[in-house]
């Protein structure tokens, strides 16, 4: 009898699964789409689609591309099931029934909130020999998946994370608009929590390199993106910087209701102060925190206030037109990532005795915010929900 084990060896094949198809899923799947020696690519959905003839992925914006071929599955009534009559491609025998098919390389673009109920959805189509690349804002997320989803360490997926900055927003239910171009640089998942996870020859790992290796290649030569693969001090590093700029501008513009350029505007002076007050804290987290590894990385010159300061203010004069998916959510009344931005932030300073008072403010006035739109002006049950969700952080 075939073990998991072994099963895994014979039905490799560089076939990529990707997660959540909002705005940052169907520009990845497209750009993946549009190599010349394109990966078999799997779009999977958290519900049955409604979608009449072949499925295709559009792009607009700063470039114009439809993509189709794909193979597509559905998650509901508890399985996975195989959309017939898309990619016309020729799949292993073992891609017969998707639902227990296993997963090399899985793409998870969902909200940082929902990574935990869509990997429980997969997991048992993951293992060992498996690479998860997560493309999401925020920090936190790999610990709760560690602990709830893949709790035992020997039979855990290989995490890669990417730290995106191109700017997209979503026009329909498989269309994106891509608005402005940043950049993609992905890697092995540093973690805070477990140094021996973080470091070692990872390249040098057989089973990381075969499943993970047609993913990263297939992501480093794809157009649009401007993909490419750093070091795992580069991935801290390069993460460390997109959660302050996340924590402070997200926020802000959610409950101001305007864009991250009029955070800055000359005739709302407070507002600048409020943002020096929220970066002192954060720096004073970033640059007590236990490093993982040795490295080069000088986070008292690196996470300095003042440099934060600057580089939060560099980074909205960048794109002043840019409002954050946050004020998007809180303004639909959905669950907002506040939990893994400043929610992060604030619990990693409370392990190292750091309070975050200002910080704290600023996360429950936008989950307050969040909840009272979602019950629509009904305070009572915003406030006890509030309250609810509140707790943990
Ligand atoms: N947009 C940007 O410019 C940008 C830039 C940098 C980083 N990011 C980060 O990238 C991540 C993705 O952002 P996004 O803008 O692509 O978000 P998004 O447009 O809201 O897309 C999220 C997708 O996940 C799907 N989803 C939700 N719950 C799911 C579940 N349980 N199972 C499977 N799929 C599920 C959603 O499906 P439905 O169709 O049902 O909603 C949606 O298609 C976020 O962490 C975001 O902060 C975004």
């Amino acid at each position: 009898m075939q073990t998991k084990e072994t099963q895994w060896v014979h039905t490799m094949s560089p076939r990529i699964h990707i997660i959540g198809l909002g705005s940052v899923g169907v520009i990845v799947a497209n750009a993946l789409a549009s190599l010349r020696q394109r990966p078999d690519l799997t779009l999977m959905f958290h519900r049955r689609l409604s979608c009449e003839g072949q499925l295709s992925l559009t792009v607009n914006g700063i470039y114009n591309n439809v993509r189709s071929g794909f193979d597509v599955e559905e998650f509901h009534d508890g399985h996975w099931k195989r959309l017939p009559g898309q990619s016309g491609r020729r799949r292993p025998s073992s891609y017969d029934d998707p639902h227990v098919s296993p997963i090399d390389t899985l793409i998870v673009a969902v909200k940082a909130n929902y990574t935990r109920s869509v990997l429980n959805t997969v997991k048992h189509r993951l293992s060992r020999n498996s690479t998860i690349l997560f493309l999401q804002n925020g920090m936190g997320i790999l610990e709760e998946v560690d602990e709830s989803v893949f709790p035992d360490p020997e039979q855990r997926p290989h995490y890669m994370i990417g730290i995106n900055t191109n700017g997209t927003s979503r026009t329909g239910q498989l269309s994106a608009h891509h608005t402005s171009l940043g950049e993609m640089p992905f890697g092995m998942a540093p973690r805070l929590s477990s140094p021996e996870l973080s470091h070692g020859q990872w390249h040098q790992d057989p089973r990381l390199i075969r499943s993970a290796r047609p993913m990263i290649d297939a992501l480093s030569n794809s157009p649009n993106l401007n993909v490419r693969l750093v070091s795992v001090e580069d991935v801290l590093h390069l993460q460390l910087k997109k959660l302050a700029i996340n924590a402070v501008l997200n926020p802000l513009t959610a409950l101001l209701e305007c864009k991250i350029g009029m955070l800055y505007s000359s005739q709302q002076p407070w507002i600048r102060r409020l943002i020096e007050l929220m970066l002192e804290e954060i720096s004073a987290v970033l640059r007590a925190l236990p490093l993982p590894f040795q490295t080069s990385l000088d986070l008292e010159a690196e996470f300095a206030a003042k440099q934060l300061t600057s580089m939060v203010e560099a980074f909205a004069r960048r794109l002043p037109q840019h409002s954050s998916s946050m004020m998007q959510d809180v303004g639909k009344g959905s669950e907002t990532e506040i939990a893994y931005l400043n929610g992060f932030l604030i619990r990693l300073g409370m392990q190292m005795g750091i309070n975050c008072p200002v910080n704290n403010y600023i996360m429950q006035a936008v989950l307050e915010k969040q909840e009272s739109q979602r019950y629509g002006g009904d305070k009572q049950r915003a406030s006890t929900h509030q309250q609810r969700k509140a707790q943990p952080l």
